[in-house]
């Protein structure tokens, strides 16, 4: 799979794997007893990654968003909130049944011929499609019966919703005005191979729009365009990214359009996000099953209404996938030399900047230690004196570090220090007075090359 130019290629998904686990960024949840199938543990770097990729939604959407707030409900909400929101009722998958193998698969991710012939990929026969319910129960209390029945949140959108009044009345918001929230949410699946693309716990970064409903296909444009624009200010690159329209037959229950944000992972192109008009559906149901009025009053004309709701919904920890798997890059580098690279946007690098000393000795570890010190309060740090200079910069390429910087003889005469850059290997003389400045500065910056 050639890129740009065809010394450099796109890491396969077992290549991104094994850089996972080699690396610290994401390990196969209890795999010291052989592991749980589709549950993932994030290591130091994936967790610095992934925390990364949330404070960057989270910056955009509220603090760089005029009237958007945020909110954390809890995972375990009363059940009737998902008799009302849909869920118990159709948010079911058709299930079939390799009756040799028992592997279950989705109905709706057969090919028209395994259908038509009801064989398994393996070639066996399958039993007949049922509807499974995506979401797991639990029960709360010492108790186990009907009455005592909770679910996991199979996505954060409800706790939005049953919160609307409480927001509407503490927080002076006025239509249009956005919530948002990032949690955790459960789906109990039928899980493909895809690593993390696909599991039953991920993470979900939604947020609701309210507006006028005179006014929901403006705002449904408003928020496609905004949310496409986002993954260019994270740098992806944009001929990996397209939209993609859910037919009449493919729209969840709850939505009047919807659209999914694709990204073209190293196994296709599969939905990063949805973008949905919900219509009334939510606050409308809420008030029928709670008995609350959850109208909204515009004091401007009296008016009181159910708002629609613009929901852009993407998959967090998915979205940890699609930032590795653009990133990844095997680089032809000189003759007979090649890198593996992550070439992350600074701001979502798990470490920013790599400090060097040239050697341990002559008091350049010392110089270094202090200058990495005095940088680490501004940005994510790694300091590493060991192995060949060389070495260092392709340990950090392979994480992802966009600066690292080198104190050697020079720095004590001049007081100026070596800074490469990780995309274009490129190496100049900062003095060490304005690191700070000029690191803040490359960051604002940055694209990639
Ligand atoms: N509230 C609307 C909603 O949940 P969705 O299209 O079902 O819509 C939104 O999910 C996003 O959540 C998806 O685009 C995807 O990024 C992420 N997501 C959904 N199911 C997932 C799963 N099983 N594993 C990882 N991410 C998932």
């Amino acid at each position: 799979m050639a890129d740009n130019e065809d010394t450099t290629r796109r890491g396969t998904m077992e290549e991104i794997v094994a850089l996972c686990k080699r690396r610290g960024f994401i390990f196969p949840s209890s795999e010291i007893y052989g592991g749980l199938s589709s549950a993932w543990d994030y290591g130091p770097l994936g967790v610095e990654l992934k925390n990364r990729l949330e404070r960057f939604w989270w910056r955009e959407m509220t603090q760089l968003h005029d009237g958007i707030v945020g909110l954390d409900a809890s995972i375990l909400m009363h059940p009737k909130v998902w008799e009302a929101s849909g869920h118990v009722e159709s948010f079911a998958d058709l299930m079939v049944e390799d009756t040799v193998t028992n592997e279950r698969f989705r109905w709706d991710h057969l090919s028209d011929e395994q259908r038509e012939s009801k064989t398994s990929p393996a070639g066996n026969p399958l039993s007949e499609p049922k509807a499974f319910n995506l979401m797991f129960d639990t029960h709360l209390g010492p108790v186990k019966d009907t009455g005592s029945v909770v679910y996991l949140r199979p996505e954060t959108a409800q706790g939005i919703y049953v919160n609307f009044k409480n927001v509407v009345q503490t927080s002076r918001v006025r239509i249009p005005f956005g919530i948002a929230q990032v949690g955790k949410a459960f789906r109990n699946e039928i899980v493909t191979k895809n690593f993390v693309f696909r599991t039953c716990e991920f993470e979900q970064m939604e947020m609701q729009y309210f507006v006028h409903p005179s006014e929901d296909e403006k705002w449904f444009e408003f928020w496609k365009e905004q949310r496409m624009s986002y993954y260019s200010k994270l740098g992806i690159r944009p001929e990996r990214l397209r939209f993609q329209q859910h037919g009449p037959d493919e729209l969840a229950h709850y939505a009047k359009d919807a659209y999914d944000i694709e990204f073209e992972f190293p196994f296709g192109w599969r939905e990063l996000e949805g973008i949905h008009n919900r219509t009334d559906f939510d606050l409308r149901r809420h008030s029928e099953f709670s008995g609350k009025d959850l109208r909204y009053l515009d004091d401007t004309n009296n008016e009181r209404y159910l708002p629609y709701i613009i929901e852009t919904s993407a998959g967090l920890t998915r979205s940890v996938l699609m930032a590795l798997s653009d990133a990844y890059e095997d680089q032809e580098v000189g003759e007979n030399d090649r890198r593996v690279v992550l070439k992350f946007h600074p701001e979502i690098a798990p470490v920013t900047v790599g400090v060097f000393p040239l050697v341990k000795k002559d008091g350049l570890s010392e110089l270094a230690q202090e200058i990495e010190r005095k940088l680490r309060r501004r940005f994510s740090t790694f300091y590493d004196q060991s192995g060949a200079i060389g070495r260092r910069y392709r340990r950090q390429d392979e994480i992802g570090t966009p600066f690292c910087l080198t104190i050697d003889y020079e720095t004590k005469e001049n007081q100026t220090v070596t800074l490469r850059f990780r995309d274009s290997m490129e190496q100049i003389r900062v003095p060490v007075s304005e690191l700070s400045n000029r690191l803040e500065e490359e960051i604002e910056n940055y694209t990639r090359s």
